[in-house]
């Protein structure tokens, strides 16, 4: 029933800051319209909930790449990649570049390339980062990562942000509930355990895959991981945390909130 309600109210608009470049006066002028405010990260990013939404253009700092518009519950991918300087990291299905610049902004000193099938999303990747001041030294590659021949290259980080039915944010897509069949669930997690399965060799022995979807449904989010598990026996599922959210058996999975969060899962893959 809260998952229902949940999805039949308007989602507030979220922020997020990056507290490593210069903020001060901008959340300054931010604060008198939040209703929320909290520190993630480490300390390096704090997010922001909007008491009403606002044209990205009349956002203080978002033009400079200071405040992006991402949700609360997505804002938690890039610091569980534990990125280091020095990292080749993978960003598998990018577009449109949220997470991408998010992991830009906590780890500049990593070496990223950014994937997506779509040309024209890919193109909204480049928007965002070089909005965000971090497009440097990113790689750019549109291609079917379930084809691509990685040719020996591997990575130390890969995330795989998988396509999904949405199941987790159908307030800000209301058409889902019109639009999906229960039937399309099962090509879904087809498709993600295709992707799954395609991208495991390209990560390096030690490396982290952290697989993540914006879906509240088993099938797309656990089940795939269990099924994954099943024919990998090089890979290890470490245990994760987040201050929202609950633990699953394997991974972690928010529901989407009143006034809050998106529903988003979280496992984070280990190659043994
Ligand atoms: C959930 S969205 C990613 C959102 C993105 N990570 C972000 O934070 O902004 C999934 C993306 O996967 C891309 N995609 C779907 N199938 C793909 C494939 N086989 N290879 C590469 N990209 C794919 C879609 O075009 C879409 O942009």
């Amino acid at each position: 029933m809260a998952i229902i309600a949940a999805n039949d109210v308007q989602a507030p608009m979220t922020l997020r800051i990056n507290t490593q470049r210069d903020h001060e006066a901008i959340l300054a002028d931010l604060q008198p319209l939040a209703v929320r405010v909290r520190s993630h990260s480490g300390g390096a990013s704090m997010c922001l909930y909007l008491s009403s939404p606002l044209g990205v253009h009349d956002i203080p700092g978002f033009s400079a790449g200071v405040v992006s518009v991402q949700d609360e519950a997505s804002q938690y991918v890039a610091a569980l990649l534990q990125l280091r300087s020095g990292d080749v990291v993978l960003d598998a299905c990018s577009a449109p570049g949220g997470k991408t610049g998010h992991m830009l902004e906590l780890q500049p000193a990593i070496r990223l390339t950014a994937c997506d099938i779509s040309d024209m999303r890919l193109e909204k990747v480049k928007e965002n980062l070089e909005r965000l001041g971090v497009e440097k030294e990113v790689v750019y590659h549109v291609c079917d990562v379930t084809q691509y021949d990685w040719d020996g290259e591997v990575f130390d980080k890969i995330l795989l942000d998988a396509p999904c039915s949405g199941s987790g944010v159908i307030r800000r897509h209301p058409d889902i509930k019109l639009l999906r069949r229960e039937s399309d669930l099962r090509a879904f997690s087809d498709q993600q355990q295709r992707l799954l399965q395609a991208l495991w060799p390209a990560l390096k022995k030690g490396g982290k895959l952290l697989y993540t979807t914006c879906s509240i449904m088993p099938e797309e989010n656990e089940g795939v991981i269990k099924e994954f598990l099943k024919h990998h026996d090089d890979a290890d599922i470490p245990s994760i945390q987040l201050s929202i959210g609950v633990p699953q058996e394997r991974g972690w999975q928010c529901f989407p909130q009143v006034g809050g969060h998106d529903g988003f899962y979280y496992c984070l893959i280990e190659k043994t």
